[in-house]
């Protein structure tokens, strides 16, 4: 056994095992391992460790080279065929539940004809700042920084981009300074358009989570969504069942205006997983209206998204590269 060489004790302390040193004469090489850190804490742990190597009696000169292993970010898609089927809500819980449960998780509004992540997240207002032309998203109450379509244009300008534009806006979304997160929920705008083309063939998402009510009409818009992510060769995670069942507000009692089980049975013809169903549930808007996702408290309404959000975390961890 050899004495730790001075160098190493000196950078314990500040770089922990991120610092791999070597020592040539007088001078120092020190490889730092920044994976998982956030760029803008680099430079002033390179700083630190600069010093520490300085400081060691001998070293006069320090080399500091930077390593990271990228950070594997998957990116899961939420859709539906069409608009109102709960989307967005599924996407903004989806988000907070998976992080409830160890994930790093930032979520992207990429639905340019109704972007309403802000509400939802309490971050209603707030303009996301840029370092170097590069978007740093908002942070929320529930610990998902937050990039929406609707905080790159003004509330009430109606949103008519054209394709390019759309697919621009999409980029600075998705290519934002997301640090450490290793999770990104993206809420799609409803239907088959510009942005899901973009998304799936640029930004490629790791799985698509398909959204749908239990009415016929919603199930073929659904299929219809599906059919893109296939085609493209893009993995469907599962069926979501939103507005399954009323939950009575007094009683909580379920029952079912609509039927229930159609998105089950859908997805068990089309050879997908079914995630979960959510009630149709007057707690679930009110929260949702309020800025109070359901997923960030523990009411029996969180106990839905947290089914659907195990199901999409053992995916992750399975299937999602
Ligand atoms: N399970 C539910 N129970 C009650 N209201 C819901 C439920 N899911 C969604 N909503 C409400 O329905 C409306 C549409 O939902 P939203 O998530 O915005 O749909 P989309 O993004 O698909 O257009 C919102 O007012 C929302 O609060
Ligand atoms: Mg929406």
């Amino acid at each position: 056994m050899t004495d730790p060489n001075p160098l190493d004790t000196a950078l314990a302390p500040v770089a922990g095992t991120r610092a791999t040193a070597r020592i040539e004469g007088s001078r120092a090489s020190i490889i730092l391992d920044v994976s998982g850190l956030d760029p803008s804490e680099h430079d002033a742990l390179e700083a630190r460790v600069r010093a520490a190597a300085s400081s060691v009696p001998g070293i006069e000169t320090v080399r500091v080279a930077l390593t990271s292993q990228r950070t594997r970010r998957v990116a899961i898609a939420v859709a539906s065929g069409k608009g109102g089927v709960g989307k967005s809500t599924v996407s903004a819980n989806l988000a907070i539940a998976l992080a409830a449960r160890g994930r790093r998780v930032g979520l992207v509004d990429a639905d340019i004809y109704g972007p309403s992540q802000p509400k939802l997240m309490a971050v209603e207002g707030s303009k996301p700042t840029a370092r170097d032309k590069v978007l740093q998203p908002v942070a929320t109450p529930y610990g998902v920084p937050l990039l929406s379509m609707g905080q790159l244009v003004a509330p009430d300008q109606a949103i008519a981009w054209r394709g390019p534009m759309a697919a621009g806006a999409l980029g600075q979304l998705m290519d934002a300074n997301w640090g450490a997160t290793d999770t990104l929920v993206i809420d799609l705008p409803p239907g088959t358009g510009d942005v899901q083309l973009t998304m799936i063939q640029k930004h490629r998402p790791a799985g698509a989570v398909i959204v749908s009510t239990p009415q016929d009409l919603a199930l073929i818009d659904a299929r219809r969504a599906i059919d893109l992510f296939n085609k493209a060769g893009v993995p469907i995670i599962g069926l979501v069942e939103n507005m399954s069942g009323y939950a009575c507000p007094h009683c909580g009692e379920i029952s079912n205006p609509f039927g229930q089980g159609g998105a089950e049975a859908a997805a068990g013809e089309l050879g997908i997983a079914f995630l979960g169903r959510i009630p149709l549930d007057i707690a679930i808007r009110t929260a949702s209206d309020a800025g109070t996702p359901p997923a960030a408290g523990n009411g029996p309404e969180a106990a839905a998204f947290a089914t659907i959000a195990d199901a999409v975390a053992r995916w992750i961890q399975t299937e999602g590269r």
